[in-house]
């Protein structure tokens, strides 16, 4: 059972946040309060950082498993040091490279780290946001923010104040309203306590600008190798962005994709089932004679923009009450291998490959 808590939604200049809003949403952070706002990647669900029963209440209002840690958002690199010990020079070189942005780095945490916050780990993830609203909301706070994507745990992370509040509505204090967030895929978390260093998420950052300071960087998700309709890896959290209908990436070279994409869609058709296809702009004219609720994703050859609007498009074909979701493999150079972690993810690791 959850208290029912009234939600206030303020709407922020995404480039210039009215310094009385953010004083009003720091002051709710510094009570102990829950407050969603924009980063560029997507909207967090904010808490100050370093007060245990706030960031329990994160947990709470998202039904996040406790053993999931939670990103501290920073405003100036003096507090990373603050939160994190031994942290290694390459972390300075990376932040100089990549921060305010879309990057999160797993170092060793200090004791004044709540143990919640990083589930109880040695370490804290931490990244600095590259967006106005969550900068003045940190500095105004005066406190590092612990904020994990503002959606209820396993739905899709929001990328609008609507999708917060379809998620938490009722449940959490106050929305700041700063639009659309720009990036629209979460931020690249990488691991500096493990030797070499580890990419655990794919995000906001490519491998290849990573690996020009981390040139050891490993990264080898299982369910990327995943064989014709295979079941998930063990051990993999698979279900974490899965819409309620089934979802399932075609992958292959793309007019055997499309072809097989087309034959899976009429045998669900035929067997009485509604059929849905996220698809890129140039691959609508090889779908449109099918009765399928077509939700575009925009060109297959700007991946900002698939990024952009993916989790939007998700929850959009959600809505639309399909019972089988159909995408093509974006493919993995650059930020594609981001845009197919998040699919892949969704479609709980079905992955079909489409012969010539
Ligand atoms: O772009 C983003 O990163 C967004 C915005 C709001 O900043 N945040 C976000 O948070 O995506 P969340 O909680 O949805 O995802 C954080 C990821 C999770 O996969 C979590 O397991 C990992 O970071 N993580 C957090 N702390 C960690 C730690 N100490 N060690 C390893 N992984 C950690
Ligand atoms: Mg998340």
């Amino acid at each position: 059972m959850t208290n029912h808590i009234p939600t206030r939604v303020l709407t922020v200049d995404p480039s210039a946040p009215d310094p009385q809003i953010i004083a009003e949403a720091a002051a709710v952070i510094r009570a102990g309060g829950l407050v969603a706002f924009p980063t560029e990647t997507v909207y967090g669900l904010g808490a100050n950082a370093l007060d245990e029963r706030a960031v329990a209440r994160i947990f709470h209002a998202k039904g996040r498993p406790a053993t999931d840690p939670i990103i501290a958002h920073i405003a100036d690199l003096q507090q990373l040091d603050a939160l994190a010990y031994d942290v290694p020079s390459v972390a300075y070189a990376l932040a100089q490279r990549f921060w305010p942005g879309p990057l999160t780095l797993v170092v060793l945490r200090r004791p004044v780290v709540p143990a919640n916050l990083s589930a109880g780990r040695a370490t804290v993830a931490v990244r600095m946001p590259a967006h106005p609203v969550a900068l003045a909301l940190i500095a105004a706070a005066d406190a590092p923010i612990a904020a994990p994507s503002a959606n209820r745990f396993s739905r899709p992370s929001p990328t609008m104040a609507a999708h917060v509040l379809d998620d938490l509505a009722g449940r959490i204090d106050l929305v700041l309203d700063g639009g659309p967030t720009p990036i629209g895929v979460e931020s690249s978390v990488v691991d500096l306590t493990a030797d070499p260093p580890v990419l655990l998420r794919p995000g906001g950052v490519t491998v290849a600008a990573l690996l020009e300071l981390l040139p050891g960087l490993t990264f080898a998700p299982r369910y990327l190798t995943v064989e014709d309709e295979a079941a998930p890896a063990p051990g993999m959290l698979l279900r974490h962005y899965a819409p309620d209908a089934a979802l399932i990436v075609v992958a292959g070279r793309r007019a055997a994709a499309l072809a097989r994409m087309r034959s899976e869609a009429l045998a669900a058709i035929a067997a009485g089932r509604r059929v849905g296809v996220l698809a890129f702009d140039e691959d609508a004219p090889a779908l449109t004679d099918l009765s399928v609720q077509l939700v575009m994703l925009g060109s297959a050859t700007d991946p900002e923009q698939v990024a952009q609007r993916l989790f939007a498009a998700l929850r959009e074909i959600e809505r639309t009450g399909v019972d089988l979701i159909l995408v093509r493999d974006p493919g993995q150079e650059g930020l594609r291998l981001t845009i197919r972690d998040r699919l892949i993810r969704a479609a709980e690791g079905r992955v079909i490959i489409a012969e010539p």
